[in-house]
C-alpha cells in the first residue's frame, strides 16, 4: 500500500469559508484534534495577513508536536518572513509558497508574463531556502494552466529543491479524467519528479473535489490537501474524511492508504462544525447525521439480517458510538466520568467534569432518556472558555397566538444583575430585543439555526447563531430541552465571544482580504 500524506488546511483554506473567523484558542483546539486524527501536515494560516493571524499560527506551531505545522506565503519576501516568524517554536516547521500560473491569473491578477512568473517563483523559493529545509510550492490555478507551462513551473520548483509541488484546482473546474492526466503528464515529463512529492488540492465548485483528489492519487499524487467537513472558499475544499474513507473502504482498488486514525473522524468533524459554526448537512458523506441511518423498510430489513447489505462503512469505523441510553437520573459521578472518557472527552479538568456533571443532572431531571448525543451536545456547548461578560439568569416568555409575544430577561453583567421586558415579532425576537436592550450591544443576527439533538418531543434543541457587529462576527451555541432557552443561551454565548473578539488583536476578514496579491 502506498502512503498518502494528509495535508489539512481547515485552519487556512477552511477558515476562508464565508462567515468563519476562528480565534487563536479555537485554532489551537482544532489543531490538537487534527494531531489526534493523525494528519501529517497542518496549514495553520496565512501569517502575512495580519499580526493576529501570525500570532494564531504561532500558537498552533507551539502547541502541535506530532505533525508538521505550515504557513502560507505568496511569492514575496515579506510573506516568507512572516511565516518564518510565525513558525518559531514549531517541532517540524515548513512553508507553503504559491504563485498563480494560469493565463487568466497571469493576465488579470498578476499582470505578468510567463517568464516573470518563473523568475518570481525562483526568487521566492531561493529566499525561503534560507529559513526552511522543507518547502511546498503551489502553482495556483494549475487546473487552468497550459500543461507545458505547468511542466516548466514544476521543473523549476524541483530544480530549486522544494519537497512538494502542489497542483491546485483553485476554482473547482476540473473533472477527474483531466485532473488525473495532469499528474500523469508531470510524472512522465518533469526531470527529477521522483525526488519530490506531488500534491492535489481541489475545490468543490462542481461537486468533484473528492473525485478529482482520488483521480490524482490514482495517477501518482503522494499527498492530498483538504479540510474537515469539506469547508472552504465558496463551495469548499476536498473533504479529507471522504478521501480517507474512500481509500480505506476501497483499498482493493486504490492500493493506497492514509495513516489517519479513522476513529477520530466523527469527533474532529463535530469540533470543526461547532467552532466554525458551519453545520454539517444531514446527507453529507461520512459525517452527516444520516450517513448511517436506514429509513426504508426494505433497507432496514436488509441491515437487520446482515449489515453489509446496505452498509459499506460501519459507524464505529469513524468513532461513532451506539446511542442507546446508558445514563439516567440516578447515575453517579463515577459512571458519568467513565462515559465521558468513552465518548472521547478524556482531557477534561476536574472543574470541567464537575460542571458537565451538574448540567447532566439538570438534564436528567428534565428529560427521561439521556443519550450519548445529549451528553456530547452538553459538553460541546461550552468547550471554549470565553470570559463571561454576560450570563443568562432568568428567562420568562409569554406567548399567546392572539397577542404580541413578550420576553422578560434577567442577565448578570459586569455592572450587576439587570432585568428588562421586550416585545417582538415572535418569542425569539422578543428575547433577542430584551438582551440587546440589557447589553447595549448593537448587533445584527446574521444566522440562526436550530436542530434537534435526538428524537422525541423532549429532545435537546441545539441552537446556533452568528452575530455581526461591524467587521467582527461571532457565533454562539445554546443547548436546552426548551428551544427558547437554547435560543437565549446561544445569543448570550455569541455576545460573549463577540466582546472577546473585539478586544483581541485584529485578525478580521477585512485584514485578511485587504492583503494585495502580487
Ligand atoms: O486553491 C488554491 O489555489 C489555494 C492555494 C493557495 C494553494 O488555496
Ligand atoms: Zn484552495
Amino acid at each position: 500500500m502506498r502512503k498518502i500524506y494528509v495535508f489539512d488546511t481547515t485552519l487556512r483554506d477552511g477558515e476562508q469559508s464565508p462567515g468563519v473567523n476562528l480565534n487563536t484558542q479555537e485554532k489551537v483546539e482544532i489543531a490538537l484534534q487534527l494531531e489526534k486524527l493523525g494528519v501529517d501536515r497542518i496549514e495553520a494560516g496565512f501569517p502575512a495577513a495580519s499580526p493576529g493571524d501570525l500570532a494564531a499560527v504561532n500558537a498552533v506551531a507551539r502547541a502541535v508536536k506530532n505533525a508538521s505545522v505550515m504557513g502560507l506565503a505568496r511569492s514575496v519576501e515579506k510573506d516568507i518572513d512572516a511565516v518564518f516568524e510565525a513558525l518559531k517554536g514549531a517541532a517540524d516547521p515548513a512553508i507553503h509558497i504559491f504563485i498563480a500560473t494560469s493565463p487568466i491569473h497571469r493576465k488579470h491578477k498578476l499582470r505578468m508574463e510567463k517568464e516573470q512568473v518563473l523568475e518570481t517563483a525562483q526568487r521566492a523559493i531561493r529566499y525561503a531556502k534560507k529559513y526552511f529545509s522543507r518547502i511546498e510550492f503551489s502553482a495556483e490555478d494549475a487546473g487552468r494552466t497550459e500543461l507545458d507551462f505547468l511542466c516548466e513551473v514544476t521543473a523549476l520548483a524541483v530544480r530549486e529543491g522544494v519537497s512538494v509541488v502542489n497542483i491546485p484546482d483553485t476554482v473547482g473546474y476540473m473533472n477527474p479524467q483531466e485532473f488525473g492526466n495532469i499528474f500523469k503528464t508531470l510524472k512522465e515529463n518533469v526531470p527529477g519528479i521522483e525526488n519530490i512529492q506531488l500534491s492535489a488540492h481541489c475545490h468543490d465548485d462542481l461537486g468533484m473535489a473528492t473525485a478529482n483528489a482520488l483521480a490524482a492519487i490514482l495517477n501518482g499524487a503522494d499527498q492530498v490537501e483538504g479540510t474537515i467537513n469539506g469547508i472552504g472558499e465558496r463551495a469548499g475544499n476536498t473533504a479529507l474524511e471522504e478521501v480517507a474513507l474512500a481509500l480505506a473502504t476501497r483499498a482493493d482498488y486504490f492500493q493506497a492508504q492514509t495513516t489517519l486514525n479513522l476513529k477520530e473522524i466523527a469527533k474532529t468533524s463535530r469540533l470543526v462544525s461547532k467552532l466554525t459554526g458551519m453545520v454539517v448537512p444531514g446527507n453529507k458523506a461520512i459525517v452527516g447525521a444520516n450517513a448511517f441511518a436506514h429509513e426504508s423498510g426494505i433497507h432496514q430489513d436488509g441491515v437487520l439480517k446482515e449489515k453489509t447489505t446496505y452498509e459499506i462503512i460501519s459507524p464505529e469505523t469513524i468513532g461513532l458510538k451506539d446511542s442507546k441510553l446508558v445514563l439516567g437520573k440516578h447515575s453517579g459521578r463515577h459512571a458519568f466520568r467513565e462515559k465521558l472518557i468513552d465518548l472521547g472527552f478524556d482531557n477534561l479538568t476536574e472543574e470541567q467534569v464537575n460542571a458537565a456533571f451538574g448540567k447532566f443532572k439538570d438534564l436528567a431531571d428534565r428529560k427521561k432518556d439521556v443519550s450519548n448525543e445529549d451528553i456530547i451536545a452538553l459538553l460541546e456547548e461550552k468547550m471554549i472558555e470565553t470570559p463571561e461578560v454576560f450570563a443568562l439568569e432568568q428567562l420568562v416568555v409569554s406567548f399567546d397566538s392572539h397577542a404580541t409575544p413578550t420576553a422578560r430577561i434577567r442577565l448578570k453583567t459586569q455592572k450587576g444583575i439587570v432585568e428588562t421586558q421586550s416585545e417582538g415579532n415572535g418569542s425569539v425576537d422578543a428575547i433577542y430585543r430584551a438582551i440587546d436592550a440589557l447589553t447595549g450591544e448593537e448587533v445584527v443576527l446574521d444566522d440562526y439555526t436550530i436542530k434537534s439533538v435526538t428524537d422525541g418531543t423532549d429532545a435537546l434543541g441545539d441552537v446556533h447563531v452568528v452575530l455581526k457587529q461591524g467587521d467582527v462576527s461571532a457565533q454562539g451555541r445554546g443547548v436546552s430541552t426548551d428551544i427558547l432557552e437554547a435560543s437565549a443561551r446561544a445569543y448570550v454565548d455569541a455576545l460573549n465571544r463577540l466582546v472577546d473578539k473585539r478586544n483581541a488583536p485584529p485578525r478580521s476578514r477585512r485584514d485578511r482580504d485587504n492583503v494585495t496579491l502580487v
